[in-house]
C-alpha cells in the first residue's frame, strides 16, 4: 500500500467515527523529537511506534505495534513477558514497513494488520491530545487521545521503562560484588537501543547461537574462554572479543571471573528459542 494509501484510510476511519482532529503540515521529519519541535507538542503527547518482533518457541512469530510516549523508552522485555514470548527483537524495517502500510518513521498507532498486534501504554492515554506523523513524513495528526482509544481500540499495559535515575554513575566492582548468583547478566548501563551487562561467571555455560545479533565481549577479570566451531578464544583482563551473529559458542569461565558485554536490548543470555533471561535491569 502506498504512504497516501495508509493516509487515506486513515482519515475515512476517523471520519466514520467522528473523531475530534486536526492535521499539521510541516517540513518532512518522522523522528519523533524533531518533529515534535516542529509541530509544538509536548514529547510526552507524541505517539512513538515501534514494531517489534515475539518469538514463541521455534514455531511461532508474533508482530507487535508497541506504542509508547516519545518521552520513554519501550521496555522489550515487557512486551515479551505480556506474550509469553521466548525471544525479541525489533522488527526489521522491511517488515515494519509492510505490516504497517507506511515508511519508517511515519508509522501509525493503528493496526491495519490483522497479524500485528497493538499494545499502548497507559501513559500516553493521559493526555487530552496525542499527536503523531499522519503515516506521511509531512503531515502529522493531532487526534483526542479519548477518540483514539475507542477507535484503535488497543490492548493498554504498560510498556515502557522506568525512566533512570538522573545522572546514573555506577561502578561496576560495588554493583557486582553483591550478586552472588552466576551468568546472570545485570543492565548497568543503556546506550540507545543497547545494553551494557555485566555477570559474575564459572564454570560451563550452555551452547547457544544469537541469530539477529553480533555479542561483545570484555573481560574485567579472571579469564574467558569461548568455545567456537572454528577454534577455542582465551580471554584475560583488558581482553576483547566479538562473537559474530549466528556463531555457537560455548563459554567457559575461571572462578573469579567477571566480563561485560555489550549487545541490543532484549539480547537473551542462552540464544535463540531457549529459556534464558535479557538481564537484570538496576533500578
Ligand atoms: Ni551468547
Amino acid at each position: 500500500m502506498s504512504e497516501h494509501g495508509t493516509y487515506t484510510e486513515l482519515i475515512a476511519l476517523l471520519d466514520k467515527h467522528g473523531a475530534v482532529y486536526r492535521t499539521i503540515d510541516h517540513a518532512p521529519q518522522g523522528a519523533t523529537e524533531l518533529v515534535s519541535e516542529l509541530r509544538g507538542n509536548a514529547l510526552a503527547q507524541a505517539a512513538k511506534c515501534i514494531i517489534v518482533m515475539v518469538k514463541l518457541g521455534k514455531k511461532t512469530t508474533k508482530y507487535v505495534l508497541a506504542v509508547v510516549p516519545g518521552d520513554r523508552r519501550l521496555d522489550l522485555g515487557a512486551v515479551k513477558a505480556l506474550l509469553g514470548g521466548t525471544y525479541i527483537s525489533f522488527a526489521s524495517q522491511e517488515t515494519a514497513e509492510r505490516l504497517a502500510g507506511s515508511v519508517s518513521g511515519t508509522v501509525l498507532p493503528f493496526s491495519f494488520d490483522e497479524q500485528l498486534e497493538l499494545i499502548v501504554d497507559p501513559a500516553l492515554l493521559e493526555h487530552d491530545e496525542i499527536f503523531f506523523n499522519a503515516a506521511r513524513l509531512d503531515r502529522s495528526l493531532a487526534l483526542s487521545a479519548k477518540d483514539y482509544a475507542e477507535i484503535a481500540g488497543p490492548r493498554v499495559e504498560p510498556i515502557t521503562e522506568v525512566p533512570a535515575a538522573p545522572g546514573g554513575k555506577r561502578n561496576i566492582d560495588t554493583v557486582m560484588d553483591a550478586v552472588p548468583e552466576k551468568w546472570l547478566p545485570h543492565v548497568l548501563a543503556q546506550v540507545n537501543d543497547y545494553d551494557v551487562k555485566v555477570a559474575n561467571v564459572e564454570g560451563e555455560f550452555s551452547e547457544h547461537r544469537h541469530a539477529d545479533t553480533d555479542e561483545f565481549f570484555l573481560v574485567l577479570a579472571g579469564r574467558l574462554r569461548l568455545e567456537l566451531p572454528d577454534g577455542t578464544v582465551e580471554l584475560g583482563p583488558h581482553e576483547v572479543f566479538t562473537v559474530p551473529r549466528g556463531t555457537l559458542h560455548k563459554p567457559v569461565a575461571e572462578p573469579g571471573t567477571r566480563i561485560l558485554m555489550f549487545e541490543p536490548r532484549g539480547t537473551v543470555n542462552t540464544g535463540d528459542g531457549n529459556e534464558g533471561t535479557t538481564g537484570v535491569v538496576l533500578p
